[in-house]
């Protein structure tokens, strides 16, 4: 009786060891932080320096810039400093500043920093590099601390050291969680994923990415998993092999795809532009230029006009589904669409199509940024190397219900969890004489 029991106790410890991990993320906005000491000159180069990379003359009107950053509470080193930091599936490495940064004028958006010391378990080398921050740099070093998500134990991992930043830093992040296939830094290349998966923590080598619409307790990075509940039809997802860059240069989350269409404008991809990078800090659908052209002629047709570097369109016009092919691991050509609630972004009257042209780089022709992966829970398995999409439970309408009225329905259900547990208690001390008794009658009669 008591082995048994003691049996059931050590197996539901392990199974629950390797528990699927919910990190739930904070959806920020950038248009927020104009409440908080964000200074105009950051911003307008990030602009340049970011989203809008062709050369522009026309000066950028800030006030139709929002851009939403998706954001995960990280501890490091044995200390356990907490760092907010973007969930970036392009960058292969957990990068966060150090004081030296913070206190430069480039890096001082940044609240929070990590300071590297033998006792926090941290060994750090000397040697400068340089890194790709978005699409500015930095410079620092490579370091060695242990990183834990919530629920789960710290495991060591690489990180980079942010000493200086060559453009401004800017956005709520403290840095990035980099969650692209591999990190070189690591024993045996593995990803931060990986790693937590060999050491038994996930039950699989895999991350999923539930983006929604909505401020509060919404978007989540599932690790070892993903969430069913978060997708419309959990018995439709569809796995996509990766393309393999034979070590050219990181191996990125990239899958070939073969048609784009829009009603009647359709455009058939060839190798040299067909690869779609996955991108969860880009806030748009990017198309390479030669498509976007195509894109926008067909916009204007429909009555759309180019203002601030996008198309806007009277919202009454509905311009249909964005339509894509893409070839499942089984050779079957799957559809994926993008209603126009996903594309577009209302402000007063207009609707603003959220397409941006991206320069054509190593066959990259498009970017799967929160367009797509708003519409689309994504999955990435690093041992099987592909990424799967599922339709998601996400609702354009969640971001327009109001900030106070989701705190209240969330005090509400605390109270009432509250109540319950005070409940459970009162039953459970009421009760705890009749269970000794029962007990004792119980073990009499196993023995
Ligand atoms: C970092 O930690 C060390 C050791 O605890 C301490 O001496 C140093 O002042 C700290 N530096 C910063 C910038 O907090
Ligand atoms: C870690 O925390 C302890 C106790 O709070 C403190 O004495 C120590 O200086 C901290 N170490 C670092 C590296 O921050
Ligand atoms: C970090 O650990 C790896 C081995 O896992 C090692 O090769 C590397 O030199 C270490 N780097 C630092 C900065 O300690
Ligand atoms: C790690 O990546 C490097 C560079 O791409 C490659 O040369 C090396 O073979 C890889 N190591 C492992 C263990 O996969
Ligand atoms: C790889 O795919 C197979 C079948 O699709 C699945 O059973 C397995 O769990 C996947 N591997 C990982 C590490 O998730
Ligand atoms: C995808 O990868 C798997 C495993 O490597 C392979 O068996 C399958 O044929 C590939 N599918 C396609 C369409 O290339
Ligand atoms: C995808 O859509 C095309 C038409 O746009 C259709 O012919 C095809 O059957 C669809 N494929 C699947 C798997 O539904």
């Amino acid at each position: 009786m008591i082995i048994k029991q003691i049996i059931t106790i050590v197996l539901l410890l392990t199974l629950s060891q390797a528990d699927i991990i919910e990190v739930q993320l904070q959806k920020q906005s950038l248009n927020n932080l104009h409440h908080q000491q964000y200074s105009l000159n950051t911003l307008q180069e990030e602009v340049k320096g970011r989203f809008l990379y062709s050369s522009s003359k026309q000066s950028v009107d800030l006030s139709h810039l929002s851009s939403d950053f998706y954001i995960a509470t990280v501890l490091i080193g044995s200390n356990k400093t907490r760092l907010s930091l973007q969930i970036d599936t392009t960058s292969s490495k957990i990068i966060v500043p150090t004081q030296d940064c913070i206190k430069k004028s480039k890096c001082s958006i940044l609240a929070d920093y990590y300071n590297c010391t033998q006792q926090d378990g941290c060994t750090q080398d000397y040697q400068q590099q340089t890194k790709n921050y978005f699409d500015g740099l930095v410079s620092g070093y490579n370091a060695n601390t242990t990183v834990g998500v919530s629920g789960l134990f710290q495991t060591k991992q690489s990180i980079f050291l942010i000493k200086e930043a060559k453009q401004s830093i800017s956005g709520p992040a403290s840095g990035i969680l980099g969650l692209s296939v591999n990190n070189l830094d690591n024993q045996k290349n593995s990803s931060f994923v990986t790693i937590l998966y060999e050491q038994g923590q996930i039950p699989r080598n895999m991350f999923s990415l539930y983006l929604g619409f909505s401020n509060i307790f919404s978007s989540e990075l599932t690790l070892g998993g993903y969430n069913s509940k978060k997708l419309e039809n959990p018995s439709e997802i569809y796995n996509h092999n990766i393309s393999i860059n034979n070590q050219k240069q990181e191996q990125q989350w990239i899958i070939p795809v073969q048609k784009i269409q829009l009603d009647t404008f359709s455009n058939t991809l060839n190798p040299q532009n067909n690869l779609a990078i996955i991108d969860s800090t880009y806030p748009y659908l990017g198309v390479e230029t030669g498509i976007y052209q195509a894109m926008g002629d067909y916009f204007v047709q429909k009555g759309a006009k180019l203002k601030d570097k996008f198309y806007q369109i009277d919202c009454n016009t509905n311009l249909g589904d964005i339509q894509f092919t893409i070839s499942d691991s089984n050779s079957i050509n799957r559809n994926y669409s993008i209603p126009f609630s996903f594309y577009t972004e209302k402000s007063s009257d207009k609707c603003k199509i959220l397409i941006q042209s991206i320069d054509l780089v190593d066959n990259i022709g498009l970017r799967f940024g929160y367009v797509y992966l708003r519409r689309y829970v994504s999955m990435f398995d690093y041992s099987n190397k592909t990424v799967s999409f599922a339709q998601s439970v996400a609702d354009p309408d969640d971001a327009k219900f109001p900030t106070w009225a989701i705190i209240l329905i969330a005090v509400a259900a605390s109270i009432l969890v509250l109540a319950g547990i005070g409940y459970a208690i009162y039953r459970c001390r009421m009760n705890k004489k009749k269970t000794e008794y029962s007990q004792t009658l119980l073990s009499n009669t196993s023995i």
